[in-house]
């Protein structure tokens, strides 16, 4: 059996803040440890909402990819890649686009919502009505089992299992299903096939998952067993006809929220961002520049931490000690708030410095990046064109 893949993109925005990394990236540089993993720029979506604008997409996405690498994203681990480098997705989107209803399109929650927070765009367009399905041909082209999404995106990836469904139902039934059904079964053995419908009467009859993984390990004593066999059985099992393309789950990134410089969540679109590789000087300006209890008006004033951004910070940043230290000394009148800061300074500092010094190469020679983003571009093209033979195959179009 092999590991489930990881798949998740990013659209191309300019540079990253420490609320991506806090949010996303700490995740991502954990999972390609575990997971054979594909992180992507979707350059393809920027462009459903920047179709206007788009000049600055090809920089935007090479600093982009500098500060994955900054954050320890490790090319040698993980397949880092362009989206339009890797044409396959256009084609599963266009063949998917030919059984996809539009209600589902126009229910999807973020199509009314995006629309109507980007009011003086006009987004009526066919691109943006289809751009979950573009994500969902980003994700079923790689068969990639876990996607790492913050919360907005979760109605994504559900519409992408409907996709996936929906096309196993319509395509996996080859000719012949049933008899090439039979015949894995005899290869399976008389025993295990028994085995194998008990478990096909729980799944349908219950929905248990946990049918579906004791018919995988089942399969595992079967070493001969081809992969196409067992994709029939796990497809009869299921109900839905060969399991051509894989149905992702959501990898929820736990949402920690990171304050910004005004206590609000960190979003560029607030301004209060601190840049993943902004140089020291900045980071110790807008710190100290940073508001604090509007009660704590004279030095002398005592202030609430509660009612402190800084404070916010500091649950990032600092230690137990440092933390009784704070609350101790603002609510007591007993320290300055510029000395309050100082550990969040020194805490986002030693943060930065190593991400800066990876990043260095890359800025030093950005033909590194290009190279990186080429290997694995051609890396992944190379699994995305297996899908497509097969899904071209499933829907009969596949030409001598
Ligand atoms: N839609 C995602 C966003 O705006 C980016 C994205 C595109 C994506 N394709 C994807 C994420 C595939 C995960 C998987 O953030
Ligand atoms: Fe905020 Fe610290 Fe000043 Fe208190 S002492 S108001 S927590 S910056």
């Amino acid at each position: 059996m092999y590991a489930e893949r990881v798949l998740s993109g990013m659209r191309p925005t300019g540079s990253l803040h420490l609320g991506h990394y806090h949010g996303v990236l700490k995740n991502w540089v954990r999972l390609q440890q575990e997971y054979p993993c594909l992180f992507f720029v979707a350059d393809w979506h920027a462009l459903t909402t920047q179709y206007d604008d788009p000049h600055g997409i090809v920089g935007a996405a090479r600093d982009m990819v500098i500060d994955w690498l900054a954050a320890g994203v490790d090319p040698r681990r993980a397949t880092l890649f362009v989206q339009s480098k890797v044409p396959e997705h256009a084609e599963l989107h266009l063949l998917l686009s030919m059984m996809t209803p539009l209600g589902w399109l126009e229910r999807v929650p973020t199509y009314k919502d995006q629309q109507e927070r980007l009011e003086h765009k006009d987004l009526s367009t066919y691109g943006f009505l289809g751009y979950p399905l573009l994500q969902a041909a980003d994700i079923l082209i790689y068969r990639a089992g876990k996607v790492p999404v913050g919360e907005d995106q979760v109605p994504h990836i559900e519409f992408s299992r409907e996709i996936a469904r929906r096309f196993n139902h319509l395509y996996g039934r080859e000719p012949g299903f049933e008899e090439k059904v039979s015949e894995a079964l005899r290869r399976l053995g008389a025993k295990r096939a028994r085995r194998y419908g008990e478990l096909r009467t729980h799944y349908q009859e219950r929905g248990e998952q946990a049918a579906i993984e004791a018919a995988q390990r089942l399969f595992d004593e079967v070493p001969d067993l081809s992969h196409a066999d067992r994709e029939r059985l796990c497809g009869h099992l299921e109900g839905t006809g060969k399991m051509i393309l894989v149905e992702p789950g959501a990898l929820l990134t736990a949402a920690a929220r990171m304050p910004g410089l005004d206590g609000q969540k960190m979003s560029k679109s607030y301004g209060n961002t601190i840049t993943l590789r902004e140089d020291a000087a900045s980071v110790t300006n807008k710190l100290r520049r940073m508001p604090t209890d509007p009660a704590r008006v004279r030095r002398s004033d005592p202030g609430e931490p509660d009612n402190c951004p800084v404070w916010q910070l500091h649950q990032v940043y600092s230690d137990e000690d440092c933390r009784a230290w704070v609350q101790q000394g603002c609510r007591s009148a007993g320290i300055g708030c510029l000395e309050c800061k100082q550990p969040v300074i020194d805490g986002i500092l030693r943060e930065q410095e190593p991400m800066r010094e990876r990043a260095q190469p890359y800025l030093d020679d950005p033909r590194l990046v290009d190279e990186i983003i080429a290997d694995g571009s051609g890396r992944a093209r190379h699994l995305a064109r297996e899908t497509m033979r097969e899904v071209r195959q499933a829907i009969g179009l596949d030409y001598a």
